[in-house]
This record gives C-alpha cells, sequence and structure tokens, in this order.
C-alpha cells in the first residue's frame, strides 16, 4: 500500500475515546474518533475526506431513502502484540463491494480509494481497536445515492464512507435457529448475493417472529420451494455430516462470504472433504435424528465462527451435539482467529 492518493483530512480537536467502556463492548453501538467520506459527482469520485464522526444532513428527497440504492461490507481490524494493525482480507471485501454496485448500478469505488481511504483511518483511529480477546474494529464501508430527485432511476450522485465501531462478540452463545418456510430473503435474478441494504431490510419482520418464538436467528430456505437451505443473513452455513464440510454453493442467492471462503480454504488444506452443494432440511433434521450431523455453525465477520446448538423446523426443535474439543468449528475458529490477530503465520496472504 502507498500513501500516494490525496485524502484532505480533518481531524477532531478532542477524542471520545473516554466515554468508551471497553471492557462491556456491546456489537456496532460505539463509534470511533473519525469517518471516511468521499463524494461521486460529474461523472467522477471526488478527492477524499477524513471527518470526525458525525451526523451528516440531506434532503427528505434523497434517492437512497426511497428506491434502496445503498449497499454496505463489513471488516475487521485487530492490533497484534506488536501493535501494528491488522485488516483480515480487506481486498475481498472492495471487489464484492464494487459487485453489490454493479447490480445496484452504483459507480465502482477505486481500489485506491477503498484500501488507502481505509489504512489512513484506521491509522487515524488506532487507539480505538480493542486490544481484549473477543473484541475487534468492526469496520463499515458503505455507499449510497444522493440525488434529491423522487423519480425511479439511478442517481448521478453517491457518497462512499467508512467508519469503525469497537465491538464485542456478535453472537455471544451457541445460537437457535429455525427453518424459515414462510418468507423468503432471495430469488434467482435478485439481489441476495449482494450487501444490499434491502436485503437485511426485509429480514427483519421474519426473524422478529422467529425471535419471539424463542430463537435467535432464521435459516432462509430457496425461495421458490423452501426446500433447501440457503444462508442465515448475518451469516453464511456450514454443516459437519458423516466427516465432510457440507455448505450451500453459492450463486445469485446467497452471499459470497469471506468468512465461508476462509473456512472452505483451511479445510481443503486439512484434508477435509468439502462438499458444496444443495442440502435439503429434510436431510439436515434426518442426519440430525441419526447422529450423523455432528457441527452446524453460522460463518461471518460479525458473527466469525458462530455455533449453532439448535434447530427448529415445522414445530420441532432438533438439538446438535455437544461441541468436541477437537470440533472442527473450533479448530477453524483457532485457526483463522491466530492469523487475524497476527499470532500464526500469514502463509495465505490474507491480512493486511
Ligand atoms: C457482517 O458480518 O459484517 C455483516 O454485514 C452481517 C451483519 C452484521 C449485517
Amino acid at each position: 500500500m502507498t500513501d500516494t492518493l490525496q485524502i484532505d483530512i480533518h481531524q477532531i480537536e478532542k477524542s471520545r475515546i473516554d466515554s468508551v467502556d471497553f471492557d462491556n463492548l456491546v456489537f456496532g453501538r460505539s463509534f470511533a474518533d473519525h469517518m471516511l467520506m468521499v463524494d461521486f459527482k460529474d461523472g467522477e469520485w471526488q478527492t477524499p475526506q477524513i471527518l470526525p464522526y458525525g451526523p451528516i444532513s440531506y434532503s427528505p428527497a434523497m434517492m437512497s431513502l426511497h428506491y434502496g440504492q445503498a449497499i454496505f461490507e463489513g471488516m475487521k481490524a485487530y492490533k497484534n502484540a506488536a501493535g501494528e494493525i491488522l485488516v483480515f482480507r480487506p481486498e475481498e471485501n472492495w471487489k464484492r463491494l464494487n459487485k453489490s454496485a454493479v447490480r445496484m448500478c452504483i459507480p465502482e469505488i477505486p481500489e485506491d480509494i477503498f484500501m488507502e481511504g481505509l489504512s489512513q483511518l484506521l491509522r487515524l483511529d488506532a487507539e480505538w481497536i480493542p486490544a481484549k480477546e473477543g473484541c475487534s474494529m468492526y469496520i463499515r464501508p458503505f455507499m449510497f445515492s444522493t440525488d434529491e430527485y423522487v423519480g425511479v432511476s439511478p442517481s448521478k450522485t453517491y457518497k462512499f464512507m467508512i467508519f469503525n465501531c469497537p465491538v464485542g462478540s456478535y453472537y455471544s452463545k451457541p445460537l437457535r435457529v429455525r427453518v424459515e418456510t414462510q418468507y423468503i430473503r432471495a430469488a434467482h435474478g435478485g439481489v441476495g448475493f449482494s450487501k444490499n441494504a434491502g436485503n437485511y431490510g426485509g429480514s427483519l419482520y421474519p426473524t422478529k417472529l422467529a425471535m419471539d418464538a424463542g430463537y435467535d436467528q432464521i435459516i432462509w430456505t430457496d425461495a421458490a420451494t423452501h426446500t433447501f437451505v440457503e444462508e442465515a443473513g448475518t451469516m453464511n452455513l456450514l454443516f459437519v455430516i458423516d466427516g465432510a464440510l457440507v455448505t450451500a454453493p453459492t450463486g445469485d442467492t446467497i452471499l459470497d462470504g469471506i468468512t465461508r471462503k476462509s473456512v472452505l480454504q483451511v479445510a481443503k488444506e486439512w484434508g477435509m472433504k468439502i462438499e458444496e452443494r444443495q442440502l435439503s432440511v429434510q436431510e439436515l433434521v434426518e442426519g440430525i435424528k441419526a447422529g450423523k450431523v455432528t457441527e452446524a455453525f453460522g460463518a461471518g465477520t460479525a458473527a466469525v465462527i458462530a455455533p449453532i446448538a439448535t434447530i427448529g423446523f415445522e414445530g420441532v426443535d432438533y438439538q446438535l451435539p455437544e461441541r468436541a474439543d477437537d470440533a472442527f468449528s473450533k479448530r477453524v475458529f483457532e485457526e483463522i482467529n491466530d492469523i487475524r490477530l497476527g499470532k500464526k503465520a500469514d502463509t495465505r496472504g490474507w491480512v493486511m
């Protein structure tokens, strides 16, 4: 990474860091001192700015509020023992953000703005990166349309922004998840593969219903038949069945998760059998009953590796076995975590 891109930096006068209780971090409720902001207008991205984190004001007719041209990413930064800032696979997030951008008619963000903006922002907010085990700096890059216009068409102006949140864990205990068989997240030809704000908005109501019934999260099934397991919205889903790692293939309805692909790569290197294939809910529940499904877990940037304890389907709760000490999901978590924290050599070139 170079420092050649010009960024206008306006630093805060006084840090807010003393107002944050770093021993009791809640996910997504604390915001570091600075934010990156870059405007797209007259057909090009303008000079990036780093500003004090704070509100921005817009017209009530701002297009993204009405027609949903809004996409985002999630990344995490850590500090190693030498105090250097490490970010896990940010170029994957940059590529995925641009895939989402293309689908939503948003102009792609150049790599140097994304990477150099991120790098300078993290350097300024370095003190905010939690050192405590299990905590990290969650990084939220996002883009949205800003034209003041009520007609339905792609906006001519946009913003790309990044802000940072020191966070604790997203899920604090093994999850109870319910298979969703009424509502859908994504259909073929839609936007399920993208990190489109609307994908998350549409998930809130069915997730609320599941939460009211005592679950933490839902398992989405395919839109056409509700037969096959897809993903969980906040994370991809993986299962250990008869010793093989089974997960739905990513296509246009499933987010191409960076933690998911990292888990698959590690599993492959460890010689584990990998099955990227359709998994029916029926096969899953029969497998749990027969003791063939030994592990179920989610994988995502926020969620990291989130073990699943219970899967609810058609009114019946199916319990997964207690995780063994040498469970794959535990070992792969440790492997990825050690790399992210710089405790283990980054032989795969994953860390910036
Ligand atoms: C992430 O894992 O970064 C996500 O975006 C999922 C969720 C927090 C929205």
